[in-house]
This record gives C-alpha cells, structure tokens and sequence, in this order.
C-alpha cells in the first residue's frame, strides 16, 4: 500500500494532472466527498486528504508514505523524517513581509509580527538581528495590521491583490515558495522501487 497525502483546493488541483501522468486518478473529488481517504484506479495506492499545514507531520510519521507540501509549510516544519526529492513548481507564491503602505519603523522600535509562519518569521528577523514579538494566528493574517494587533504581517504573496485590497503593501522578500513532493524516509527505503518510478513519472511532467 503506498498512501500519498495531498491538501484540498490549489494543491490537490495542481497536482491532479502530475499524477495523472503517472497513471494515478481518484475515484473521488475531495471537493465534494466528505472521505478522507480517497481510492484511486490502482487498489494498492490511496489519497490521504488533509490540511496544507498537516501534510509534513503525516509523512514525517508515515501514515503517509509521501506526500506534496508548499516549501512556506516545509521551511516552518523543519523537514524532519522527510526527503524532498523533486520541486512540483505548482502554487507558486512568495513569502513577504507586509505592511501597511505609510508604515515605517522608527529606531529601535520592538516590531509586532502576525503570522502562522512563527519559526520562520524568528528566523527571519533574527538573521537580521532585529528584536520582534511574534503572535501566532492561523489566517486572515492580513486583517492584524488594520486593527492594531500587528506592525506587520509575514504571509504568502502571489498577485498582491489580497495585501492591496487592504491597504497594505508587500515589504521584505524572505523567500520564493513553490510545491514540493515530500518522502517518508524509512518508506523511501521499504518501497524504494515504486516510489523511485513514481517520481520519475512525477518528473517528467514537471
Ligand atoms: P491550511 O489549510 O493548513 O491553513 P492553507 O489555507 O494555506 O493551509 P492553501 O491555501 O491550499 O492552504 O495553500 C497551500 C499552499 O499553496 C501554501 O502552503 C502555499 O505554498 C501555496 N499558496 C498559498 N497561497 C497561494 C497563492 N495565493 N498563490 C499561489 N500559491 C499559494
Ligand atoms: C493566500 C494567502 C494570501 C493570498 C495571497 O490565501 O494567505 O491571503 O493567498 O494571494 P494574492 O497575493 O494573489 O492575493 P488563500 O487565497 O489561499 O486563502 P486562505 O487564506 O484560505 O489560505
């Protein structure tokens, strides 16, 4: 059995066509069923369907054998357990610092961050040796600066209309994110031969 873990919406459609290439298709829309475990045309391959956030701890532990996470969720979860043998470049986005346009800093001011990126964002600014407070929030990361919770925000950024639409403006660049295909590392051993092939299709289609 080789179960592989992938988040509703954008990644689950991005992703779709690769493993179509590699002759994997659901039997069933994620969209519409309310099943966590999908089955696909092959009896011995399943879909483990769960939040973006939860796809490297799923692998890391292997309830599932592999898995497709942004790099945003891989850099914050730290990569533990897991190979990250082939970049999808699917769902590509930018991680940013945002703020609102009129906003700068004065010296030596304690910045507040808002963000679900905590250890990224500390890494970030610490690199950068500058003392800031991160409070941690789990979305609608952009609404914080609008009502005083936050200087600034770090967040994904892809067009910009989201940040635009509310006043704020992206800042600092922190890093390009795409998708990544993740892989348990002791299944990479166990099934070596079936994995090594899939993503060798995967690949292709890339
Ligand atoms: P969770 O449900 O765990 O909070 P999420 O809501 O961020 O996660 P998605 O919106 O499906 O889940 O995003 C999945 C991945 O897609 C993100 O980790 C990021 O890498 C990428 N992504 C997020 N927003 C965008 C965007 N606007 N454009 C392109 N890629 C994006
Ligand atoms: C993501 C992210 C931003 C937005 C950025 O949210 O959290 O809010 O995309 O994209 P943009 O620069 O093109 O506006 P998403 O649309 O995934 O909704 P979510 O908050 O439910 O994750």
């Amino acid at each position: 059995m080789l179960k592989i873990a992938l988040s509703k919406g954008r990644i689950f459609k991005e992703t779709l066509p690769l493993l179509e290439h590699a002759g994997i298709i659901p039997l069933d829309d994620p969209e519409t069923s309310r099943k966590l475990i999908l089955d696909t045309n092959h009896d011995a391959i399943k879909l483990v369907i769960i939040r973006a956030t939860d796809v490297p701890t799923y692998v890391q532990y292997a309830a599932a054998d592999m898995g497709v996470a942004g790099k945003d969720v891989l850099m914050e979860h730290g990569g533990d357990g897991l190979y990250e043998p082939l970049d999808l470049a699917i769902a590509r986005c930018r991680l940013m610092t945002a703020g609102a346009c009129d906003f700068s800093p004065t010296a030596h001011q304690k910045l507040r961050i808002a963000t679900k990126y905590v250890n990224t964002s500390k890494q970030f600014f610490a690199d950068k040796g500058q003392h800031v407070e991160i409070i941690k929030l789990y979305g609608s990361m952009e609404l914080a600066p609008l009502v005083g919770l936050s200087d600034l925000i770090v967040d994904v950024v892809d067009t910009g209309n989201t940040l635009k639409a509310n006043g704020l403006e992206p800042k600092e660049h922190i890093a390009d994110i795409s998708s990544r295909l993740i892989v348990n590392k002791a299944s990479m051993k166990m099934k070596h031969a079936q994995i090594q092939s899939l993503i060798k299709k995967i690949a292709e289609a890339v």
